[in-house]
């Protein structure tokens, strides 16, 4: 395992990371959470994402009851704001539902800061300014060491950057975009002028398009699997896009991997890339998709092209 800067801050992550959405509480339980982190981490998986909203904070409260058998300097924890419920003010990133989203993680999460905290998604009900405000407090009371955006656009993310340098604020440091092979305008178009300016690290998600890029859904919906129990992702079964597994698949024989391996592989090979987050319900698939590490010396500029001739970037995607 090799540990990339996350962006120019000095934290360094673990170039595969492990995340809890809908696995953690839905597909595991404390044994079987227990032994997917503890498998992460000896293969050197330092960080481990979470959001208050998986599973309504059952994934935080079993991540935190596995993390009182590490040592917390051990970790890069993160989690993330803007779901945290029904009512007016549990939703979004105000300052009174980050501050008091923020205590709820912490307590499920068994711990008295996080070292990487996100706001969920974009709010269009909350001034930016608001927001960066309530982040820097976060910041400046040790609750989080970083703090930064997952899926605001790019104009967003500058503008945040913008008002945090004027009121003397802490600015992101970090997106978390998802990221895969049959999803990459965001991360390599629209992001890459703000990247590149401001040198934010990019913690992404989805490097198996939730699973779709192991191969599994090519004939039908494996009973049990993700797509079987989430109806709303089933509609990113397309033919368009199982038709690009397909060729990625070919490619994959050639060089003798699984398609899951190259998928990861491949996202790896973006330098913009601070951590490639895996999911995984079962050891096996941890297993497999760790090993895509050793296969990332052998995407050489051939096998590279091939890709982006197979899997071109999608302006709809
Ligand atoms: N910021 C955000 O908005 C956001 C959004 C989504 C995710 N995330 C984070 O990113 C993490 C990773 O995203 P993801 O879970 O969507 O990653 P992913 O790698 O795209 O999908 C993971 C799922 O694919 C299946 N899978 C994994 N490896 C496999 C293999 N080798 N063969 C066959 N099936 C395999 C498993 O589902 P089944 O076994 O159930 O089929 C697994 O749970 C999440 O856990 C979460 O922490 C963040």
């Amino acid at each position: 395992m090799q540990y990339r800067r996350m962006g120019k801050s000095g934290l360094r992550l673990s170039e595969l990371s492990f995340g809890s959405w809908i696995t953690f509480g839905r597909q595991t339980d404390l044994s079987s959470t227990r032994s997917l982190m503890r498998q992460a981490f000896d293969a050197g998986v330092n960080f481990f994402d979470n959001a208050e909203g998986y599973g309504a904070g059952a994934a935080e409260s079993l991540m935190g009851e596995v993390l009182k058998d590490f040592r917390r300097s051990d970790v890069v924890l993160s989690t993330k704001i803007f779901h945290g419920g029904t009512g007016p003010n549990d939703m979004g990133l105000s300052h009174k539902h980050l501050i008091e989203g923020t205590h709820a993680s912490l307590e499920r999460l068994r711990t008295d800061y996080v070292d990487l905290l996100f706001c969920h998604r974009p709010d269009p009900n909350t001034p930016i300014e608001e927001t960066v405000r309530a982040m820097d407090v976060l910041v400046r009371q040790g609750k989080t060491f970083y703090w930064g955006t997952s899926e605001w656009s790019a104009d967003q993310i500058s503008e945040a950057v913008r008002i945090a340098r004027e009121c003397n604020a802490a600015p992101p440091a970090m997106e978390q975009p998802q990221y895969n092979l049959l999803h990459r305008q965001r991360m390599e178009r629209e992001y890459e002028p703000v990247f590149e300016r401001h040198e934010l690290g990019a913690t992404i998600w989805s490097p198996l398009a939730s699973g779709l890029l192991s191969g599994k859904y090519d004939k039908e919906i494996p009973k049990g699997s993700r797509l079987d129990l989430i109806d709303w992702l089933r509609a990113t079964r397309t033919e368009a896009n199982l038709k690009q597994v397909r060729a990625v698949a070919e490619v994959a024989k050639e060089l003798d991997c699984s398609l899951a391996q190259l998928a990861i592989a491949w996202c790896l090979k973006n330098p913009r890339v601070s951590s490639v987050i895996l999911g995984a319900s079962r050891p096996e698939q941890l297993t497999e998709n760790l090993a895509a590490l050793k296969l990332v010396p052998r995407l050489d500029a051939r096998i590279m092209a091939e890709l982006d001739r197979r899997c071109p970037v999608r302006a709809a995607s």
